[in-house]
């Protein structure tokens, strides 16, 4: 069984990306299941009911978020009804939308869960004690768990790699927006890989544009961050082979598309 998960799309190059790549994708390696982090796929910041039904339409089964859930204030008005929408499990307590879902494929069930970090983050409940429970409740129905950890540093996502290994398919890192290259498979079978990498321009600072990013770091001014409408675009993705029995990973790839990396059908 494979399982496709596309890092975080950023604005409309991310979103045409992902219309342009996914069917590609999916002739490639016939994922079963595919999943985006769309947390940065309006304009930067959140994501709006239509941007979400055209990833479903693109051909992804799930969406997860991260800290941008709510940048966006458009989401108040559909994560209720949205039932693919994922936003981090650790939000306080009465937050809207959910963190888990079950997806039903055929005869396999696949649990989505999303969390997010806390160190340099706003402060939220224990990412690894939720992680715990979730999975808990997860593994009662099914070995085929995915988990999407939104965090900033390297230690919390490998710890959180570590702390679920084993008991999990696999973690993957988001929200740093550069992918990296320490995909692996840990002893316990959980696929694992830091950071996914962002889907979007590709000659921006992590997806915004260069200038305004340069300018604050010049003069500690405040500054607009804005996605730029042209340019060159990627996509960085990572792909899963489960094992039908055990949900456990039997190989992970990681793919990155740009003018440096092309794709080959
Ligand atoms: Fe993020």
């Amino acid at each position: 069984m494979h399982l496709l998960f596309i890092g975080d799309v950023v604005g409309s190059p991310g979103r045409d990306m992902v219309k342009e790549y996914l069917p590609k994708l999916k002739e490639k390696y016939r994922p079963q299941l595919t999943i985006i982090n769309g947390e940065n796929a309006a304009g930067g910041r959140g994501i709006t009911e239509k941007i979400y039904r055209g990833f479903l339409e693109n051909g992804a089964q799930a969406v997860t978020l991260g800290n941008h859930a709510w940048d966006n204030r458009e989401i108040f008005e559909f994560i209720d009804e949205a039932k693919y929408l994922i936003r981090p499990a650790n939000f306080p307590k009465d937050t809207p939308g959910k963190g888990i879902v079950f997806l039903k494929l055929n005869e396999i069930e696949v649990a989505v869960i999303n969390l997010q970090g806390r160190t340099f983050m706003n402060p939220l409940d224990c990412p690894f004690q939720k992680a715990d429970e979730l999975v808990s409740l997860a593994q009662a129905r099914t070995p085929f768990i995915f988990v999407d950890f939104h965090a900033e540093v390297t230690s919390e996502k490998q710890a959180m790699g570590w702390f679920l290994d084993g008991r999990v398919s696999a973690v993957v890192g988001t929200h740093t927006h550069v992918q990296t290259a320490d995909n692996r498979i840990l002893p316990g079978g959980t696929g694992y890989l830091t950071d996914v990498g962002m889907t979007g321009p590709y000659d921006g600072i992590l997806g915004m544009e260069r200038e305004a990013v340069i300018k604050k770091f010049l003069t500690s001014l405040p500054v607009r961050f804005e996605v730029p409408n042209d340019g060159r675009a990627q996509l960085s993705a990572v792909l899963f082979e489960l094992d039908r029995k055990t949900g456990h990973t039997k190989k992970i790839e990681r793919i990155l598309i740009n003018e440096d990396h092309p794709f080959y059908s």
